[in-house]
């Protein structure tokens, strides 16, 4: 089963992601198949995460009353196991935050705490974004502790990794990440999603070649638990997507910018599901 994640970074605003979800959703309701394939997480900014769960939850009790009325019975003919697999087939996509704070509380002034997080209804959380490395000055040792508390509250890390431009023209790119993989995961992680994102493809428009991502994936699965998910993150979009989910060992992608637009996250996502 591919992953696409979406990460619409500081972008987006209440109006904007009811206008997402409804421009998602209808093309959803017209074709829900690519979802029994693909498993879409959208990481939206925290503030956003109950709102597009309420849109979801608003969504699919409407459709379940729909299936209800269309079988001529009442919704108490239903038995309580039977309810709710009409309502878990109707997945199209899960909630992610896209940084969490290692402690579940205290005096971390605009931090957020990963129990608080999934009491959102959010399921996965980005951890060691290259953009929070470079912003916020985040390390491996953080990015570890950060894993082990999302893990605690049931959040599945999304472990970013990638080199620099200078790293990459040095010939270090493979060892770079190694080492940063070293760091970050801790002893026993399970379920651990790694994202591949070289900092030169972030939001340029430029791609590694499939050379590149394979040789890079294959060095990463030396390193990581062998239960772990490699995807590819930087200017993947529609265009791109086909070529760079064929490559052997790619599990899935982590998408910026294309993710903002509704029609483009959904094409991708069916692309997966191919
Ligand atoms: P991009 O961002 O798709 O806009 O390049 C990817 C990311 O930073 O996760």
């Amino acid at each position: 089963m591919k992953k696409i994640i979406a990460n619409w970074k500081m972008n987006s605003s209440f109006d904007q992601s009811d206008a997402w979800f409804v421009d998602f959703i209808s093309l959803y309701d017209d074709n829900p198949a690519p979802f029994d394939k693909v498993e879409a997480v959208i990481c939206p900014p925290a503030i956003l995460i109950d709102n597009l769960a309420a849109n979801l939850m608003d969504h699919n009790i409407e459709a379940l009353e729909e299936r209800v009325a269309k079988s001529n019975k009442e919704i108490t003919d239903f038995s309580e196991d039977e309810l709710s697999k009409m309502m878990l087939d109707l997945k199209s996509f899960m909630l992610g935050a896209q940084d969490c704070h290692f402690e579940d509380s205290g005096a971390f002034t605009g931090d957020l705490s990963p129990e608080l997080i999934a009491q959102t209804g959010a399921q996965y959380v980005i951890v060691g974004h290259s953009e929070r490395r470079a912003n916020h000055h985040e390390g491996d040792e953080l990015v570890a502790k950060k894993i082990l508390a999302a893990t605690k509250h049931n959040l599945k890390p999304i472990l970013c990794v990638g080199e620099s431009q200078e790293t990459r023209q040095q010939s270090n790119h493979l060892d770079f990440v190694a080492k940063q993989l070293k760091a970050a995961i801790p002893a026993n992680a399970k379920d651990l999603i790694i994202a591949y994102e070289p900092i030169w493809a972030i939001g340029t428009g430029l791609v590694p070649t499939k050379e590149q991502i394979a040789e890079m994936v294959e060095s990463i699965k030396k390193i990581a638990p062998q239960d772990a998910s490699i995807l590819y993150g930087g200017s993947a979009n529609v265009k791109n997507a086909a070529e760079i989910l064929s490559i052997s060992g790619v599990d899935g992608l982590l998408v910026g910018g294309a993710s903002l637009n509704a029609k483009d996250f959904y094409k991708i996502c069916e692309i997966a599901s191919n």
